[in-house]
Parts: structure tokens; sequence; C-alpha cells
């Protein structure tokens, strides 16, 4: 089965004044058809920016370097145009402020069928019962009315779920929400996950899910890559990650997951504070952080990513024992 998206050896370098910024530092990850993939890791780690370049948006400042495959077609090389089409056609967004999706002054449900407009051509009857379907169908209520509101009329939660409908408008292959979650409360925000397992569910669409919520990413992602400093240090199947974490860093973010029994609050931190993209270290760049660095090896070599059960990888050069030696 070709994967829907497919990133190989992908590099992102932003031009700054202060130098050449290593926002991405050669990843490889692969979606595939209905499933979740989720990247996870600190602020600044490269997730947003691995998508962005991967789908074309990086901001020009960027450059971009490593293959590229949307179902099975290569990305890179293709023209603008090209790439905008094929992002609109088989990719839906959804991003943290879902005001920064929507335009103000044009109704729900003129934006909400926009896209599918054009790419579905049709015609401005259809794509008006085709938005009240959309909102129906991401639990907008008495969808028939609101879809002539506008924007403002509507909740945070409510905004969202609009720019879902927008995303899917298209019927796309791949959703990417981009933490899509942050800017609401606790109960909207679990509302929004649920929603979007049960579209993913039902319409078999694969899903790029960015957050730094772990539980979430144990709840409803495949498979999850945990990213630092512009690599990724260990992924694979959620289960073995997370069940048998493998690399010291994945094991300090789990750690350092809120305990929703103590109340939600953050209990641990990790110590530190991940190095500039302007100046990545030659070794692992966890190792001034990493509670079992070795040696010198750390320091100036870096770890290549190595399996340590099926599909499962990690890039250390000690790879913490399995559960089942540990406890
Ligand atoms: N336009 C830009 N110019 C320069 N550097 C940038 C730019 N955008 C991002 N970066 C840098 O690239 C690195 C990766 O950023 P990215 O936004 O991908 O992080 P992230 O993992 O999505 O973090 P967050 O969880 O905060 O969203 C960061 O060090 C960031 O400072
Ligand atoms: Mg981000």
């Amino acid at each position: 089965m070709k994967p829907v998206l497919a990133v190989e050896d992908l590099t992102v370098t932003i031009g700054t004044r202060r130098g050449p910024a290593h926002a991405v530092a050669g990843v490889d990850w692969a979606v595939q058809p209905g499933e979740t993939l989720a990247l996870v890791g600190e602020s600044g780690s490269g997730k947003s920016m691995s998508v962005l370049a991967a789908t074309g948006l990086a901001p020009r400042t960027a450059r971009v370097t490593g293959r590229v495959h949307l179902l099975g077609t290569e990305l890179t090389g293709l023209g603008q145009d090209r790439r905008r089409r094929l992002r609109g056609r088989h990719i839906g967004f959804v991003f943290q402020d879902p005001m920064t999706s929507l335009n103000p002054v044009l109704t729900v449900g003129r934006q909400v069928t926009e896209a599918a407009e054009e790419h579905l051509g049709l015609t401005r009857r259809a794509a008006r019962s085709r938005a009240v379907e959309l909102l129906e169908m991401v639990g907008i209520p008495s969808a028939g009315q609101r879809v002539d509101a506008y924007p403002h009329q509507f909740s945070g939660g409510m905004r969202q779920r609009v720019v879902i409908a927008m995303a899917l408008a298209c019927e796309p292959d791949l959703l990417i929400a981009d933490e899509p979650t942050t800017a609401l409360d606790v109960t909207t925000q679990a509302q929004i996950v649920e929603l979007v397992a049960d579209l993913q569910r039902r319409l078999g669409t694969a899903v790029v899910w960015i957050t730094h919520d772990l539980g979430v990413v144990a709840g409803i992602a495949d498979t999850v890559a945990v990213m630092y400093a512009g690599r990724i240090l260990e992924q694979g199947p959620v289960d073995a990650v997370f069940g048998t974490p493998s690399h010291p860093y994945t094991e300090a973010l789990l750690a350092a997951r809120p305990d929703p029994a103590a109340g939600g609050a953050e209990l641990v931190t990790i110590a530190g504070a991940p190095p500039s993209p302007l100046d990545l270290p030659a070794g692992c760049a966890f190792w001034p952080r990493c509670p079992v660095r070795g040696d010198a090896r750390c320091e100036h070599e870096l770890p290549p990513l190595v399996p340590v059960s099926a599909g499962h990888q990690v890039r250390t050069f000690y790879p913490q024992p399995t559960d089942g030696e540990r406890r």
C-alpha cells in the first residue's frame, strides 16, 4: 500500500539575520491510508516546519531538501501550480487558531465550500447544500440556518468545527492538524479530538496530528514520531513507543506528562533547554540533558536511527531496556 504522504531525508534550513537556522535536520516519516501519525516533541523541535515543508508551505526564506511523495507522486521538482492543485485536492489543514483559516467577512457556508467549488466544480446552489451537509457532519446545530452566519457569531469550538468542515470539503486523503485544540478549553478539546477520530473512522482519511498532548496521542494515533532539535529521536507504533520507550527523551516526555489524577498539573519538567537551531551540535542534540548520557561519543557523533522492534526505531547509542527487562 502506498503511503498517503511520505518524507525522506527532509531538511529545512531557514535563512535568518544570525545565519542559517536548521529547523528540520533530516527526517523520514510516512502516513498510511486511514492511519494517524502523531508528531510530538517540545516547542521548536520542527514539527510544524516539517509538515509545512512537506506540503510546499514553508516560508520563502526556507531551503528545503529531501524527497516528498503524495499518494506515490513525487512532489519535489513539481511546479508551484501543480503542487498547489495536488495539495488542494488531497490535503486538508486545521491549524491552532481557527480565525487564521476563516475570513471574517464571508459567511461560513461560503467558506466551507469555497475550495470544493474550485476543485470539484460545484455550482453555487449545490455548494450551499453541501455546506449544510458538512456543517451537520461536524456537529454544528441548526446547520441549515447557521450556514448563513459569520465566523464571529460562533464560539471558538464551533469555529474549529467549521474549519474541520472546510478541510474535509474536498474529501481529502489526508488531514493535517497542527495543535488544533490548543486554543480551546479542556471540554471542547476533548470534543474536537473525538470528532476528528469519529470522522476519520467514517471517511477513512489519514491524519497527521501535531500535538504536545501525549494523552491524545495514546488515544488516537497509530504511529508516533518523537522530534527533538529537527530530528526524530524515536518513532514507531504508538503502543511500542509509549509502552516500551527506548530513548531517554521519550521517557522524559512521558514522565513530564500532566497527571489527570493530580488535577492535570505538570509534575515534572525536563531540566535544561534544546539547542539553538542556529548551532546544532555535531553529536546527539539531547546529550547535555540526557540522564543516561554515556561518553564523548554522544557529544561528538550523531547516533543513527536503529531498529529496536518491528517498525520501532530509536536514535541513541544507549537504547533503554524493554519493559520486561526493566521492571
Ligand atoms: N520563519 C522562521 N524563521 C526562522 N526560524 C524559524 C521560522 N519558523 C520556524 N523557525 C524555527 O524553526 C524551528 C522549528 O520550528 P517549528 O515551528 O517547526 O517548531 P514546532 O515543533 O512546531 O514548535 P511548537 O510546538 O512551538 O509549534 C524552531 O527553532 C523555530 O524557531
Ligand atoms: Mg508548531
